[in-house]
């Protein structure tokens, strides 16, 4: 089972930007905590940041055949990008959108999201913890699409 985190522009600067918004903790911080989690769990993760859209989309088109689900923060493309959506909606994989603060709660041109419809579900306004109430939800998503495989492969196999 592996997991891709996907990073957005401007969260490489976390830990010195707007540091009352999204609080004191590095990327790499939170990625130490979330590759402990993911080896407790026996899940395979990676880690990618990037400040450009297309690097992004390319990311996620190489989960096919490489990731099972995807942890995204598409940071401020999260209200612009149809590429990644597209690029989400294409590979079919379970996703997970994740917002360090609660956008919501924010600039009205931050409250919508282009991506939250092509996820199974979005954390937001938890701070660096909702990456690990993510890892929590896609390690349930995951194991619930094994459980119905496996249960699929014994109904075939007692019909042949
Ligand atoms: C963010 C929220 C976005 O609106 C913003 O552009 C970011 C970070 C968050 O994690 O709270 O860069 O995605």
């Amino acid at each position: 089972m592996k997991i891709m985190v996907i990073q957005g522009p401007n969260l490489n600067m976390l830990g010195v930007r707007e540091q009352n918004v999204y609080g004191p903790m590095k990327l790499e911080q939170i990625h130490e905590q979330m590759r402990a989690f993911a080896e407790q769990n026996g899940v395979d993760i990676e880690f990618f940041q990037s400040n450009l859209e297309g690097e992004i989309v390319d990311k996620v088109q190489e989960c096919l055949g490489d990731a099972d689900g995807i942890i995204i923060n598409p940071a401020a493309y999260t209200h612009t990008s149809i590429a990644i959506r597209d690029a989400i909606s294409a590979v079919a994989l379970p996703a997970i959108e994740v917002h360090i603060s609660n956008i919501h709660a924010r600039e009205k041109f931050r409250q919508k999201s282009l991506i939250a419809p092509v996820c199974a579900g979005q954390i937001t306004g938890f701070g660096p913890f909702g990456y690990h109430m993510a890892m929590v939800g896609m390690i349930q998503i995951l194991n619930e699409v094994k459980a119905m495989r496996e249960m699929q492969q014994q109904q075939e196999a007692s019909q042949a």
